[in-house]
């Protein structure tokens, strides 16, 4: 073994040995943390692919996946340090690994992974609009599961305030996108819904801290989001009476154009107008007619001086 490979496989072994007893990790879990959680910086991988070197051992160990082992998702990286490439990972893994391995250049593998333990969800996700932007148009600046719930590492429970989808963060993180003027051209999507959110009651109330009102997946879903025109979609048409229903019983037709993203209709636009019309005239009325008053005042005063004398 040549001296130098020696030192690379040996040092992390010894730096393993020390921190060993304090350790909460599995042997192997702390031995890539041995080198992992003390790399830092970026680094080019042979695919072409930019590799961010380190993992924060205790943000890994407080999140949802602290009991994990790393190689639960890089299943790739059975042996120590790395793996030759093609250890036994599940053939379905491998599959779903292969259509995602554009978006997921890195390790496609533990991007897959997720499968094993939220299949459900990932089934979901795979079908809805996000999905299919990835795997059906190979795009790579759609939402897949990190994008939504952030680094992989780190991922803590959807109602801690750090969520990137708690009600605190989660109009921020569907707006990343969503409000981005170069995604939305690309695959024309709506353009105001950002701002019509905010602008809506319920985001007004949302920004005051309130706790009940809807943020996006509360009428969208998380997993399963389709287009409007899809009828599994919530806001389908008629659908939206049961999905403005969840929380405003008995929410009717008419109720429901309250809210649709849309710019005020040209009703209420041309009321507004003409309120701000109505105002600004009776000003200027009470204004004229204070002046013509302030006039005839003076010039009686004037006409009758003259007279007097
Ligand atoms: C001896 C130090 C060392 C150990 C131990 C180590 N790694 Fe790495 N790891 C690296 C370096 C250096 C890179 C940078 C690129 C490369 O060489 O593949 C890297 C890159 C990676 C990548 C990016 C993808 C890729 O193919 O390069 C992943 C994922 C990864 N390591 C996971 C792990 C896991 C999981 C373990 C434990 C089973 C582990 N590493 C153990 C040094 C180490
Ligand atoms: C819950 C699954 C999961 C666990 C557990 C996990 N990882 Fe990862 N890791 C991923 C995913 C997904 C990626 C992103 C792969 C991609 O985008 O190609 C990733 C990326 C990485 C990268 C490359 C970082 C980057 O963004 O370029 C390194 C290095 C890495 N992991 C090391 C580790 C180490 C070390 C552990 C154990 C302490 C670990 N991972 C545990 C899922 C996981
Ligand atoms: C478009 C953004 C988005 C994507 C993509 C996404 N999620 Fe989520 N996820 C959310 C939101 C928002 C919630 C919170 C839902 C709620 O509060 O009802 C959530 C909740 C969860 C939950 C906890 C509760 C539940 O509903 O099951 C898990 C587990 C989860 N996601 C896993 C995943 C996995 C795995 C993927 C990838 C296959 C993924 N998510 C992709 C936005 C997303
Ligand atoms: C080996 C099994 C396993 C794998 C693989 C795995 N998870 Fe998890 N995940 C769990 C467990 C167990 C929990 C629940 C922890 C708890 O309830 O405290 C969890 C929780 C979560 C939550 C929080 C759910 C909530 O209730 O708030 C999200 C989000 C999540 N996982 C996403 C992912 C993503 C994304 C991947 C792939 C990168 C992944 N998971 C891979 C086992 C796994
Ligand atoms: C990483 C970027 C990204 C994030 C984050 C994201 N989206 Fe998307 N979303 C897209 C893209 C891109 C499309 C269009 C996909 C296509 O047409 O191929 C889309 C499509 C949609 C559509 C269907 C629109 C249409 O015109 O068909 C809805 C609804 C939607 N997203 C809601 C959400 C919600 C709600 C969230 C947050 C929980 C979210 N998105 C997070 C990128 C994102
Ligand atoms: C109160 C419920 C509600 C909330 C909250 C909400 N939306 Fe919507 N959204 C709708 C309805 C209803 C429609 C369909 C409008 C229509 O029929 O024209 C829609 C349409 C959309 C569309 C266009 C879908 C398409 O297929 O063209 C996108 C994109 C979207 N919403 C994203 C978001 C994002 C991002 C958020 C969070 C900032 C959000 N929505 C919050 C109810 C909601
Ligand atoms: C997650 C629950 C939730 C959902 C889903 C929801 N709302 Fe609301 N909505 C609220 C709350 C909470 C308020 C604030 C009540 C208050 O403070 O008086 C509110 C207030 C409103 C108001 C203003 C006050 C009023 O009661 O007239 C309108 C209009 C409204 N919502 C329309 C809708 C429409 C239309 C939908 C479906 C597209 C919808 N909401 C979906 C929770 C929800």
């Amino acid at each position: 073994m040549p001296y130098k490979k020696f030192l690379i496989v040996a040092a992390p072994l010894l730096l393993l040995v020390i921190m060993l007893p304090a350790s909460a990790f599995s042997k192997e879990t702390a031995s890539c943390l041995a080198c992992h959680s003390s790399m830092k910086g970026r680094l080019k991988s042979a695919a072409g692919a930019l590799i961010e070197l380190n993992v924060d051992a205790d943000r890994f160990q407080q999140s949802v996946h602290g009991g994990l082992s790393c190689t639960d998702c890089h299943m790739r990286f059975a042996d120590n340090p790395h793996a030759t490439p093609g250890a036994a990972v599940p053939p379905a893994v491998v599959a779903l690994a292969q259509k995602l391995s554009a978006k997921h250049a890195v390790d496609p593998v533990a991007a897959a992974a997720c499968t094993g333990c939220h299949e459900e969800t990932f089934t979901k996700v795979l079908a809805s609009v996000h999905g299919k932007n990835i795997i059906e148009k190979k795009q790579t600046d759609g939402a897949f599961c990190i994008d939504c719930h952030g680094s992989p590492h780190y991922i803590v429970k959807v109602k801690d305030p750090r969520s990137l989808v708690s009600r605190e963060q989660q109009v921020e993180t569907c707006g990343r996108c969503h409000g981005d003027k170069k995604l939305i051209e690309k695959y024309q999507l709506q353009e105001n819904v950002m701002e019509s959110f905010k602008e809506s009651f319920h985001g007004r109330k949302l920004h005051l801290g309130h706790t009940k009102v809807p943020v996006c997946a509360s009428c969208h879903n998380a997993h399963d989001i389709t287009t409007k025109n899809d009828p599994a979609s919530p806001v389908f048409g008629k659908n939206k009476l049961q999905t403005c229903g969840k929380c405003h019983k008995g929410a009717n037709e008419k109720f429901i154009p309250a809210i649709t993203h849309q710019k005020p209709g040209p009703i209420p636009h041309y009321t507004e107008k003409a309120l701000i019309l109505l105002l600004l005239s009776t000003f200027a009325f009470i204004i004229i007619h204070v002046l013509l008053e302030a006039f005839s005042d003076i010039r009686d005063a004037i006409f009758r001086k003259g007279r007097e004398e």
